[in-house]
């Protein structure tokens, strides 16, 4: 098996990450390692202990280039040249989504513990099960980056509303920009993760297709017993992910795509005798959405040390695709 003991007798995993753009590595390439947000693959694995990055692999050599001057590390033009030279254990997979069936297939020809895929998992539901299917015949561990999952907020929140701090919700509203397939997917995740399980979608207004290919519908969908909306707003205003839930016993805000957690919670109205109101001040939820990918490197990390649960795997990627797949497949009418 392909792990080092470091000095400090922690398990440390040599890690690749397989294409070198925007969450490779280049949302925080002018970030130190360690020094602040932690946006990409390349970030997370340099800068958790857990993890030795050894290696990218890029067909671009300005790609390449530039991963070489900040880790140090060699980066290969092909998985296959990746393969003859170094012998990662983990990898992060973050080739176009139409790329991923393949490149998984070719990186699980020779043995690997994990495989930390981009979402998308795939591009289509069918290819998202033989993916699925093919990790798991070669024993391989198949981590899908939603990463809202792993980070901190999130599992507390999803904690506090297990106790029942808001009643039970049944209605909610997701904001998005920038395409269903890409972003809202990710509050398909979400909810399915917080709420349950998908049950009814209904199209509101098709809309209009973001850069020519991901459609921006207006959507109701049911997770669980609770109803949202998700509507599309204007990319080239300005971005926008959040989602509002209301339940029984009072309401959550996730704002500014996690950043923020609010949960208020239903009290008397001390003006109104007999009525029931939202509390003035907001709880506030801790979360560190700016380091999301270390965290995610955490989660897979104590998933192969002490086998603790992996809340995003080609399973559940899998289901959120059929669900988008089915919003999408409304809106060709
Ligand atoms: N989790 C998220 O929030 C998030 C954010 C951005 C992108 N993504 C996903 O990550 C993936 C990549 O998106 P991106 O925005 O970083 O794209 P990108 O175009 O910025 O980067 C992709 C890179 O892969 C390289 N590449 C292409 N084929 C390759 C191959 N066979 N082997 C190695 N490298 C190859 C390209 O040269 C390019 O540098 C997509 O699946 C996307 O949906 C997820």
């Amino acid at each position: 098996m392909s792990v080092n003991e470091v000095a400090a007798g922690r398990i440390c995993f040599p890690a690749a990450v397989v294409g070198l753009g925007r969450i490779g590595q280049g949302y925080d390439y002018d970030v130190s390692v360690g020094a602040g947000p932690v946006l990409t693959h390349a970030n997370a694995f340099a800068s958790h202990s857990g993890f030795d990055l050894v290696a990218g692999v890029d067909p671009s050599a300005a790609e390449r280039a530039r991963f070489e001057l900040k880790f140090g590390v060699p980066a290969f033009d092909s998985i296959e040249a990746m393969q003859r030279h170094v012998n990662p254990s983990v990898v992060a997979l973050c080739v176009p989504t139409a790329n991923h069936m393949e490149a998984l297939e070719l990186l699980l020809q020779k043995p690997l513990r994990a495989v930390l895929c981009e979402k998308p998992i795939a591009a289509t539901y069918a290819e998202a099960k033989r993916m699925t299917a093919c990790a798991k015949r070669a024993d391989c561990v198949l981590l899908v980056n939603y990463m809202r999952r792993f980070e901190p907020g999130v599992l507390a929140l999803k904690q506090a509303l297990a106790e029942g701090c808001c009643g039970d919700l049944y209605k909610g509203v997701v904001w998005y920009s920038k395409g269903f397939l890409n972003n809202a997917s990710h509050f398909v995740d979400l909810l399915r993760f917080l709420l349950g399980e998908v049950g009814e979608i209904e199209l509101i207004h098709a809309g209009r297709v973001w850069a020519g290919v991901d459609p921006e519908p207006d959507v109701r969908i049911r997770f669980g017993d609770c109803d949202v909306h998700f509507l599309a707003a204007r990319e080239e205003c300005f971005s926008l992910a959040c989602v509002e839930l209301v339940g029984t016993g009072g309401f959550v805000h996730y704002l500014d795509s996690g950043e923020r957690i609010e949960m208020r919670q239903v009290v008397p109205d001390p003006d109104y005798p007999g009525y029931l109101k939202l509390s003035d001040t907001a709880r506030q939820v801790a979360t560190d959405f700016r380091r999301y990918q270390w965290w995610v490197a955490e989660h897979l990390y104590r998933h192969l040390v002490d086998g603790t649960a992996l809340y995003s795997d080609g399973e559940t990627a899998s289901q959120t695709l059929e669900t988008v797949e089915r919003v999408l497949n409304l809106t060709k009418g």
